[in-house]
């Protein structure tokens, strides 16, 4: 089968992309799949990977697409690409079997590209499109998760016409959740712009950062306890998804959260797998994980995220549904603990998009 690892986006999460992106391409078995990178540049032109195409942060310099590679014409028509090089000379690059968007964030992890590859009849790697956008939205997340009888924080969500026009009542009501409080874009990830709160100017302060990547923001309380994430994996046949061993991350570079620093430099950040919980905590916990999945109808892979409180109570916070791919993120890590290496988890997915 042929296999295009699409990444890169018009989003913030460009440069996590690609490295979730180097490592897909590294362990992806070529014996078995034909490979065509590509990438989504920044101002949404879609290209054939350089060859020289950098995935990896070096210096402190993050990674993006780098335009030089031919340019693509939208899979639009059937399945089939067109590539035209720097010569603007067609090439026909022929049908492609699927599609796996190693992306996150919006246009890449929340429905949109799903749609589109939907409507150009290419099976793809991960949640539809539905899934996607619900996971996508943290106050769509959070409805469709409390409704399924799943435990999430108190929150206040802020819309951009709320906030221009009743900016005191959304403070008021904001503030009854008690300080602190995190303020994230209601669709962003990575945690960009995240803030946390400690009194009303800092609070108005991070609604106008959110609101930097999304005119709808939310207001978190905040929840003191330990974090949790467990990945939760669908099956390749009629059996229900499963969900990995929990694993505790703990923050190591001395910042108040997971900022984007600590998820994506090193040594900022620990994962500890199996997490050093109750068993029955973390059988719940896992429980938990899979309903959150199912309420969501996701496929393929997602990673669901909790807090652990000092009093015994699972919150969950998230999912999300393209979860950080690098070999050392999360939700790889905590597979490869569970006795699914890097590489096989990769041709898992792949094999079920085409299934
Ligand atoms: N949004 C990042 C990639 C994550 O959830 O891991
Ligand atoms: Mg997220």
């Amino acid at each position: 089968p042929r296999v295009a690892v699409v990444f890169g986006g018009r989003n913030s999460e460009h440069a996590v992309s690609l490295m979730g992106a180097g490592s897909v391409l590294d362990a992806i078995d070529r014996t078995k799949y034909e490979v065509i990178p590509i990438g989504i540049a920044q101002d949404g032109r879609w290209v054939l990977a350089a060859s020289d195409q950098r995935y990896a942060i070096e210096g402190g310099e993050l990674p993006a697409v780098d335009t030089s590679g031919a340019a693509l014409a939208l899979p639009t028509d059937g399945s089939s690409l067109v590539a035209y090089d720097p010569g603007s000379i067609p090439v026909e690059l022929g049908s492609v079997d699927v599609v796996f968007p190693v992306m996150h964030g919006p246009f890449a992890e929340d429905g949109t590209i799903q749609g589109l590859l939907e409507m150009a009849g290419v099976r793809y790697v991960g949640s539809g499109v539905l899934a996607s956008a619900v996971g996508m939205d943290k106050a769509y997340m959070k409805t469709v998760l409390a409704a399924a009888g799943l435990p999430t924080g108190a929150y206040v969500v802020v819309r951009d016409r709320d906030w221009r026009l009743n900016r005191e009542c959304v403070l008021k009501e904001a503030e009854q959740l008690g300080y602190p409080v995190f303020v994230k874009p209601a669709r962003a990830g990575s945690s960009q712009g995240i803030s946390k709160a400690h009194d009303r100017a800092s609070l108005e302060e991070a609604v106008e950062f959110a609101r930097r990547h999304d005119p709808k923001v939310l207001i978190e309380a905040a929840i003191a306890g330990r974090e949790i994430e467990c990945a939760v994996l669908q099956s390749l046949g009629d059996e229900p998804a499963a969900a990995s061993l929990p694993g505790e991350v703990r923050v190591e570079g001395g910042q108040e959260f997971f900022d984007f620093e600590a998820k994506y430099y090193p040594d900022q950040m620990s994962l500890t797998v199996p997490a050093d919980i109750p068993q029955e905590t973390g059988e719940e916990l896992r429980a938990m994980a899979v309903r959150a999945f199912e309420a969501l109808e996701c496929e393929g892979l997602a990673r669901v995220d909790f807090f652990y409180t000092p009093d015994g109570r699972l919150i969950l916070n998230e999912i999300n549904t393209m979860p950080g791919f690098t070999s050392l993120s999360v939700a790889p890590q905590l597979w490869a603990a569970s006795g699914l290496s890097y590489p096989a988890l990769v041709d898992r997915l792949v094999q079920l998009a085409l299934s």
